[in-house]
């Protein structure tokens, strides 16, 4: 039987691992405790449990530190200050794939593997009968039609960041190209999240569970949910020393772009263009 993981809210935050095949669909919940793992638990058609499954420290596979050595409500600034010179992605290694798989990436320079570890959750999510469009509005009057129903927060997430605008070859392709778009992204996040040198870890779960509340009453998304994204790329961002999002870029990169309508294509649909 095939084995699908499906994680909570945003994919790239809870952890989810490669998929086998995808025929039938078992879904993972992972660490238990969020909120939306809960929902999206629900809505999958099956939930298996396995925490033998936690990962060793193996810094060649993304994972640094034990899970249990990491406190997270510590600021995740203070935590790194006890690994110095250790990328933050593979200091949280243990906490998912989403962490350790560019943690990986991130020691090769190279995010082209890392974009595709999640292609097998979306073509199963986003291809067949059930993955209808769906219209969300945005604070400021704008429409996102998304087809995932599992993670529509992910679409969100690229589109309010503008990375659908960019060039999503070169994203995947040039990583200098993508440190650069990192770095200025984190950086205006840096200038306008006050709090942002005391995110923690903690921080992304809370807005996480926000942030699917609204996803699951509202199709007019309140401003809340556009700060948590904000909230979700800073942590990204203070994982790898304030410019930290190219894992998440890559991610973008590789799901969807915008069609010359304006709406949403996906990759796994075969509506964009191959990177
Ligand atoms: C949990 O993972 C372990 C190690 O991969 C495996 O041997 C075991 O069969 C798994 N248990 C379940 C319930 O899937
Ligand atoms: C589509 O959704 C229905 C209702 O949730 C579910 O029973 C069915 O298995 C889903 N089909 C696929 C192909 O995911
Ligand atoms: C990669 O991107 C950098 C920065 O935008 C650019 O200077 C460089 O020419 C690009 N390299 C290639 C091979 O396109």
């Amino acid at each position: 039987m095939g084995h699908v993981l499906i994680p909570i809210s945003l994919l790239l935050f809870n952890g989810i691992v490669a998929i086998a095949a995808v025929e039938s669909a078992c879904v993972e919940d992972s660490s238990g405790s969020f909120l939306l793992q809960k929902a999206a638990a629900r809505r999958a058609p099956t939930v298996v449990k396995n925490k033998t499954e936690e990962p060793q420290v193996q810094p060649e596979k993304g994972v640094c530190v034990a899970r249990d050595d990491i406190d997270k409500t510590i600021p995740i600034e203070d935590v790194l200050k006890q690994y110095p010179g250790q990328d933050g992605w593979c200091v949280y290694g243990s906490f998912g794939p989403w962490a350790r798989e560019c943690a990986v990436a991130r020691q090769k320079g190279d995010v082209l593997a890392f974009s595709k570890v999640y292609s097998p959750i979306y073509s199963y999510i986003l291809t067949g009968p059930n993955a209808t469009q769906k219209t969300y509005r945005m604070p400021s009057g704008q429409p996102l039609t998304t087809r995932d129903h599992y993670f529509p927060l992910d679409d969100v997430y690229c589109f309010i960041n503008g990375w659908y605008d960019l060039d999503r070859q070169k994203l995947i392709n040039n990583y200098t190209y993508l440190e650069q778009v990192s770095e200025a992204y984190c950086q205006s996040l840096e200038a306008t999240l006050p709090y942002y040198h005391r995110l923690s870890m903690k921080s992304m779960d809370v807005e996480a569970g926000l942030d699917e509340w609204s996803f699951n009453h509202l199709t007019n998304l309140p401003q809340s949910v556009i700060t948590g994204m904000k909230v979700h790329g800073a942590v990204k961002c203070l994982l790898g020393g304030g410019k930290g999002a190219v894992c998440d870029l890559a991610n973008c990169a590789r799901r969807a772009c915008l069609l010359a309508d304006g709406s949403l294509g996906y990759d796994a649909r075969g509506e964009c263009p191959p990177v």
